[in-house]
């Protein structure tokens, strides 16, 4: 069963595997999670090189406590079963695999990573980028949930490619919604797709927003510049941190004992925007210790 522990994943950057460059660049930055991408940011005939690099990379002990994740190929191109396999064996925290469209997938490929070596601890983390996934996904949810499935990530370039769309943020609202609840029915995480703009920080921060605004756990990222943005959003901010303390300090005052509804600020609270606020600073607790 996927047993979820909550860490950080503000900002999750993809490199390219065969971008040596990327790769050691990456052991000094401060993503919550290095995707090593071995699909499209790399070409075919750098495919086998890039499957190299990352291997070396996840071997490397040099990336700290950062999550370490594989981007491998989809599951109907020749690369598929043997990037999953050299993940899988050199110990990465996850392999995300890109275009999955139904919960026989999930199953799949599950079994494939159990036959490598049943006490793997490798998880799957799955895109959510084909028109046919949008359409199954709470059965890939609640499939994934049981087996090693723990990430959801969107994929907005394929997606608007696959529906002939305009990549135009509007267009993706509910299918954001429905991901994101999809996801915590299960309790998977949830992490947005990327920002092609780069050096536009105005809209990364604005869509940061709107993922965080949603639920979603942190961003995917192209570039470094990117990273400061997606930490800062999807970290509690100072404010929120004290009214969620200002909550925890009213429940736990004697006068308040054995109440299910108070008045915090002016504002109705109930027994569950305390579990909210405990959440919250849990999660501004664990970025802390993090960025120790
Ligand atoms: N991860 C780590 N380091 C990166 C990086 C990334 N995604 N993108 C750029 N860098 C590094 C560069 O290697 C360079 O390092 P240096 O200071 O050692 O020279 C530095 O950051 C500045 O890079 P810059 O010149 O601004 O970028 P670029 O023009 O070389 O590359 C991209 C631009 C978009 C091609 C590149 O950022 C990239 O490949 N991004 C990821 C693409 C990807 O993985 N896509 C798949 C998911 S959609
Ligand atoms: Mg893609």
């Amino acid at each position: 069963m996927t047993d979820i522990k909550y860490r950080p994943r503000r900002s999750c950057l993809y490199m390219p595997a065969s971008n040596t460059r990327a790769l050691e660049k990456a052991k000094t930055l401060a993503a919550d999670t290095i995707i090593f991408d071995l699909e499209d940011a790399v070409a075919p005939d750098a495919k086998q090189e890039a499957r190299d690099n990352a291997c070396a990379a996840l071997q490397s002990g040099a990336y700290g406590d950062r999550e370490l994740v594989v981007r491998i190929n989809a599951m109907d191109t020749p690369w598929f079963a043997q990037d999953l396999k050299q993940a899988c064996l050199s110990q990465a925290d996850a392999v995300l695999v890109p275009k999955i469209l139904n919960a026989d997938d999930i199953a799949q490929i599950t079994k494939f990573m159990e036959e490598q070596d049943a006490s793997l601890t490798t998880k799957l983390w799955a895109m959510i980028e084909m028109p046919q996934a949008i359409l199954k996904l709470a059965e890939i949810a609640a499939l994934g949930a049981q087996q090693r499935l723990t990430t959801f990530v969107m994929g907005f370039n394929d997606l608007a490619k696959e529906m002939r769309a305009d990549h135009d943020r509007a267009i993706f609202g509910s299918v954001m919604t429905q991901t994101v609840i999809a996801a915590r029915a299960y309790g998977l995480n949830v992490i947005d797709s990327v920002y092609n703009d780069f050096n536009d920080p105005d809209g990364l921060t604005a869509e940061c927003i709107q993922a965080k605004k949603l639920g979603f756990d942190g961003k995917s990222l192209i570039h470094p510049v990117q990273i400061e943005t997606a930490n800062r959003v999807f970290a509690p901010s100072a404010d929120e941190i004290a009214a969620a303390e200002a909550i925890i300090a009213a429940f736990s005052d004697p006068v308040n004992a054995g109440k299910g509804v108070i008045v915090v600020d002016g504002k109705m609270t109930e027994l569950l925007h305390l579990k909210q606020a405990k959440q919250l600073v849990a999660t501004a607790q664990a970025i802390e210790t993090l960025a120790q």
